[in-house]
């Protein structure tokens, strides 16, 4: 009896010594591709602008990291791991503050969450995914996702012949962080931000694809959202904007009960933004997606001021 609890209590600890192990070399491996991944950054002064005022940033070497000055407004962002921070988490508020923070906490399962939803819907992720991402049309040039996530989009941009440099912006830092290990992990050039969709830290006319998936329906601010991505967007460019319908969002009232709670009993039904979409926008235009959960709606940037008269 007591030789079989020795036997039992060394197993023990032999497993949990291996996992041990297998879990530090996990962690190692890790911190070695995030590292390397850091390294290739490089400032992108030809996008980034002052989220504030627009204005163009200068490299600085700032008290507690490395990050961007704007001179024209004496505003700094600092850049920790290799994501420049363009908002503080403390200073958000409203929605934008409540959605950071549920974004933070189910941040690690929101990949396994996306899978199981499209088979909810009865199409595979990749179905779903391409559904949307196969409508950009970025020729060659820069492509925008305005809150990234943990990059579930990704594999469907990076590698294609069409896209060019790729990057990804998000209100939660915990996103933003999974998003960085997954980049990391698979060697992808792809620059992070963390900032707000309502004031995004790029220079005008800069992306020749921008989209959105997934959180404007609950934005404090919907037609700022849309206004900064059409400024980011170049003439000619493409602009996307999908989020789940009302029937989607009773769905999640259902399985999560303290989804409600965010709005205190007064959350608006969902209505596709499209009458907040500049009318100087060309072919507008919303249709449904995701077997119907979901609006997308789609338009383009005039490529001239005659085409924008016209
Ligand atoms: C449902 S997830 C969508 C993630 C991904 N785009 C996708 O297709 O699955 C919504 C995302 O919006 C982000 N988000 C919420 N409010 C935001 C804001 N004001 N600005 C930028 N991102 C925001 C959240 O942090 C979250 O990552
Ligand atoms: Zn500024």
């Amino acid at each position: 009896m007591k030789r079989k609890s020795v036997n039992l209590g060394l197993g023990l600890a032999l497993g949990v010594g291996i996992s041990g192990l297998v879990l530090l070399k996990h962690q190692r491996r890790k911190a070695a591709e995030c590292l390397a991944w850091q390294e290739q950054r490089r400032p992108a002064l030809d996008v980034f602008a002052c989220p504030d005022c627009h204005g163009v940033l200068k490299v600085a070497a700032l008290a507690e990291a490395d990050g961007y000055y704007c001179p024209a407004c004496s505003k700094n962002y600092p850049v920790v791991s290799g994501i420049p921070h363009f908002i503080q988490p403390q200073d958000l508020t409203g929605l934008n503050k409540r959605f950071a923070r549920i974004y933070d906490w189910v941040s690690w399962g929101y990949r396994l969450f996306s899978r199981l939803a499209f088979a909810f819907i009865g199409m595979s992720e990749e179905q779903g995914r391409r559904e949307v991402t196969d409508r950009l049309e970025p020729k060659g040039g820069r492509v925008l996702e305005v809150s990234i996530g943990p990059g579930v989009n990704l594999p469907y941009l990076v590698g294609r012949a069409d896209v060019g440099e790729v990057f990804g912006l998000d209100i939660s830092l915990g996103q933003l962080k999974r998003c960085r290990d997954y980049v990391a992990h698979q060697g992808w050039d792809v620059q992070l931000q963390l900032g707000n969709a309502e004031q995004l830290p790029y220079q005008d006319n800069t992306f020749e694809a921008v989209f959105h998936i997934g959180g404007i329906n609950f934005f404090n601010n919907k037609k700022k959202a849309i206004d900064e991505m059409v400024r980011v967007a170049r003439p000619g460019g493409r602009v996307l904007i999908a989020d789940e319908y009302e029937k989607g969002a009773q769905k999640y009232e259902q399985l999560f009960p303290g989804f409600g709670r965010h709005f205190d009993g007064k959350r608006a039904a969902i209505v596709p933004p499209l009458d907040l979409v500049p009318e100087a926008m060309l072919e507008q235009q919303v249709f449904d997606i995701w077997k119907g959960w979901f609006y997308c709606i789609d338009f383009r940037k005039p490529d001239t001021m005659d085409e924008r008269k016209r």
